[in-house]
């Protein structure tokens, strides 16, 4: 069974009540509980995980080699800062899919740059929490094709 890992960074555990004109008004929970289903609809195995440390994002993507698939990772504003996190999926070489509720590229010229598209093998902005949806597809349909 395929198995993959949504990766959730700072910030996005207070999904529903931050900025919800921004990232919308479901929860972390919610969300969660609808990219489940989906992947179970898929065929697919997920487990989520949402931290507001850096080093447990990096522990965890070391810890998913060997245990998952593929990596769907919402980085939040480590997206733009973190080269330690682009290196860490680098090291793991496990294909990754970038979500971001926001249309970065449309927002502030700082959330333009993204260390972790290097690394990725697309990324998904703009579409809110149907990102994960999406994102979750285009893992499987890539497993899939390997
Ligand atoms: C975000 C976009 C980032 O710029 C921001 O820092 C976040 C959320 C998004 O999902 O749109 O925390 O990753």
């Amino acid at each position: 069974m395929t198995k993959l890992l949504i990766l959730n960074g700072p910030n996005l555990n207070l999904l529903g009540t931050r900025q919800p004109e921004v990232y919308g008004s479901e929860t972390l929970a919610m969300v969660e509980e609808t990219c489940t289903r989906h992947a179970t609809e898929k065929g697919a195995d997920l487990r989520c995980f949402q931290s507001n440390h850096e080093g447990e994002l990096i522990d965890q993507i070391h810890a998913a080699k060997g245990l998952h698939d593929g990596i769907i990772l919402n980085a939040g504003a480590y997206t733009h800062t973190s080269v330690a996190l682009m290196d860490a999926i680098f090291s793991v070489e496990l294909p990754a899919v970038e979500v971001h509720l926001s249309n970065i590229h449309a927002r502030e010229e700082f959330r333009h740059t993204s260390y972790i598209s290097r690394a990725v093998i697309g990324q998904i902005c703009g579409f809110g929490s149907l990102g994960y949806i999406l994102a979750i597809d285009a893992l499987v349909a890539h497993l899939g094709a390997e």
